[in-house]
């Protein structure tokens, strides 16, 4: 029997991800054997340690999670034009030919995970995008290609925003605001938090007025990290209040499908991990 390909998820910390459990519960679909391991590299480390699991040409893919991302673009070969648009990777492939190319597959993820998860047509809502970093930029052009009919980009440094705003080069759409000024800007439909500041252990001070009648509220971050968010978007009144665990399975399975070839059914994933309290 032949032995089973080499993935694997790159992170610190990393014990707590839910990558391995995803997916080996997609490859169980489709009953193929998986090696996929957690490997737990600290910034210094990162780059020689991906380098050293490529080497192995059985080693295809690995997904890479925070605080790497960035490390990841920079040391892949090709890249996806989500991933140059972002400056950030969450997926690294070896090539055929030993190189590594770089992807990202969150800006897709979220879209998938808004309109066929929680039925959302995203045209027509108006957006409120927290944040300016690689998450962020990872999303908004995701959100603006999905019809979002404007992108209010938000961010505590200024020039964060206007760049992204001006490489998405849309003025009629997509614009930004002061932080200083989120009091009085009005409400919005869809209010997505791209910031750090959850895994950070910080919180958001953010004004009620933002939350219109019928708003999404959406943290990029599940479980302990979108509590704070999630809290404020239930007392504000939002109609609905999701943390990211949906789009990290959906960001998975774009990952499983570029490696496999084969297109995983994510909601028993979802549902699974829910259940399981994730
Ligand atoms: P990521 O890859 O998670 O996006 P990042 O590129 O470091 O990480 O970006 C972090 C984002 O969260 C930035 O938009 C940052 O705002 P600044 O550009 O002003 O630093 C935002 N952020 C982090 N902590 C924050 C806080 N306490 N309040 C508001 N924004 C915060």
């Amino acid at each position: 029997m032949s032995q089973p390909l080499h993935f694997a998820v790159f992170g610190h910390p990393i014990s707590h991800s839910l990558s391995p459990q995803i997916h080996q519960a997609f490859a169980a679909q489709f009953g193929i054997a998986l090696d996929y391991r957690a490997i737990d590299a600290t910034p210094e480390a990162f780059g020689e340690a991906a380098k050293h699991f490529f080497q192995d040409e059985e080693s295809r893919g690995a997904n890479v999670t925070l605080p790497h991302k960035a490390a990841a673009f920079a040391l892949a070969d090709e890249h996806t034009q989500a991933a140059k648009r972002a400056g950030i990777a969450n997926v690294l492939t070896r090539l055929a030919n030993g190189r590594l190319s770089a992807h990202n597959t969150d800006g897709a993820a979220l879209v998938r995970d808004l309109t066929d998860r929680h039925d959302l047509d995203l045209r027509g809502h108006d957006t409120l995008l927290l944040g300016a970093g690689g998450a962020a930029r990872a999303v908004a052009w995701a959100l603006f290609e999905a019809g979002v009919q404007t992108l209010t980009i938000v961010n505590r440094s200024p020039e964060a925003a206007d760049a992204l705003a001006d490489a998405i080069g849309e003025p009629a759409r997509v614009h930004t605001r002061y932080w200083e000024d989120l009091a009085g800007i009005g409400s919005f439909d869809l209010i997505v938090n791209a910031t750090s500041a959850g895994t950070l252990g910080q919180s958001l001070s953010l004004p009620f007025s933002l939350v219109g009648s019928r708003a999404t509220c959406y943290d990029l971050g599940y479980g302990k990290s979108a509590f704070g968010f999630m809290a404020w978007a239930r007392a504000a009144g939002a109609r609905y209040a999701y943390d990211g665990l949906g789009m990290l399975v959906e960001q998975a399975a774009d990952a499983f499908e570029l490696w496999h070839g084969k297109r995983p059914d994510t909601e028993p994933v979802y549902q699974a991990l829910l259940a399981q309290g994730s």
